[in-house]
């Protein structure tokens, strides 16, 4: 079977099979390819880069039945393509990925190229903190665009670190990239000039309307109450004494961006768009985020009393 005749056929499969993407693929076609590659033993990410593919290639015997088990696999129990070929693509780097964790795929991909410039300045950006780390994708990209800095991956899911730890020692990057296990700001005791953060931010409503795929990802990664705050507000109370003068926040909020501007009404939030997203992080400065807290704390957002241990 020839190589484009084999992607035809796939994409057909799985799109007779009604499946969901948004998890590192965005649709059929997308997926097949990749499972035409992974079956042929060709390098993917080198034909993407060079935006080409091996038309003339033809799939051996045993090419195809990889080809069909793979898909069978992806069909039959619904798993995510990432997981089945244990990678993930992200800001443009290849990541060990396995059910332990959440695969990447965060609106960060765009912004840490840039460095979150103007806001910050990447040559006094020394110490990162990447709060919700999952496989360290986040923290990893982070290490590669500010150089000079020295990176805290911090998680409540030992899984997610264990495969945080795996990735970091692929990257060679365990001199400057350290993990933590905690709730939150759990054993963290040093202030950041850039803390970066994508939480779980998927309502109640959302969180159990969730396609098969994404229920074989970790629910840990999702869920955050009712309305999907829970997490970011708290943290939001908190950040402030973890944050160096000049230092910046910024959190992936997504779904819940809107929900957090009307509770948040008088905060001028900074939004970085992406491509397909135009409130998909938000971006704080540290002074900004005492009135942010004393906002949060005053009924009737919260209603039961927050325990804050701030200055
Ligand atoms: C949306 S995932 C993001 C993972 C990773 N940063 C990424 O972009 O792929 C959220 C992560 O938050 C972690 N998490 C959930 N609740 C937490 C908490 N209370 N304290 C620390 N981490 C938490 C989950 O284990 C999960 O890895």
């Amino acid at each position: 079977m020839r190589f484009p005749e084999a992607v035809a056929r796939t994409t057909q499969q799985l799109e007779v099979a009604s499946l969901s993407y948004g998890q590192g693929f965005q649709n059929a076609a997308d997926e097949a390819l990749r499972i035409v590659y992974a079956a042929s033993g060709v390098d993917f990410w080198e034909y993407m880069s060079r935006e080409d593919h091996p038309h003339d290639l033809v799939l051996n015997d045993d090419a195809v039945s990889t080809l069909q088990e793979i898909t069978r696999e992806r069909i039959l129990s619904r798993k995510p393509l990432a997981y089945i070929l244990k990678e993930a693509w992200f800001s443009g780097q290849r990541f060990y990925i396995d059910e332990r964790a959440i695969i990447p795929r965060s609106y960060f991909a765009e912004w840490i190229p840039d460095q979150f410039r103007p806001w910050a300045d990447p040559d006094q950006i020394e110490a990162v903190l990447d709060l919700c780390c999952g496989s360290g994708c986040i923290s990893i990209c982070c290490a590669l665009a500010f150089p000079n800095a020295t990176v805290l991956a911090s998680d409540t899911s030992g899984d997610a670190l264990d495969v945080a730890a795996q990735n970091i020692q692929d990257y060679g990057l365990q001199e400057r990239v350290r993990l933590n296990r905690g709730n939150m700001f759990e054993g963290i005791d040093q202030r950041f000039d850039l803390i970066v953060c994508n939480p779980p931010y998927v309502s109640t409503d959302r969180f159990r309307a969730l396609p098969p795929e994404y229920c074989k990802e970790p629910d840990v990664a999702f869920h955050a109450g009712e309305d999907g705050l829970d997490f970011i507000l708290e943290m939001l109370i908190q950040s402030g004494q973890y944050l160096t003068p000049n230092g910046i926040i910024v959190v992936e909020s997504g779904t819940a961006s809107e929900r957090l501007e009307e509770l948040l009404d008088d905060t001028s939030f900074t939004w970085l768009s992406t491509e397909s997203d135009e409130k998909a992080l938000f971006l704080l400065e540290e002074t900004q985020l005492k009135s942010v807290r004393n906002k949060i704390i005053k009924p009737p957002h919260i209603s039961k009393p927050v325990s804050v241990n701030n200055d």
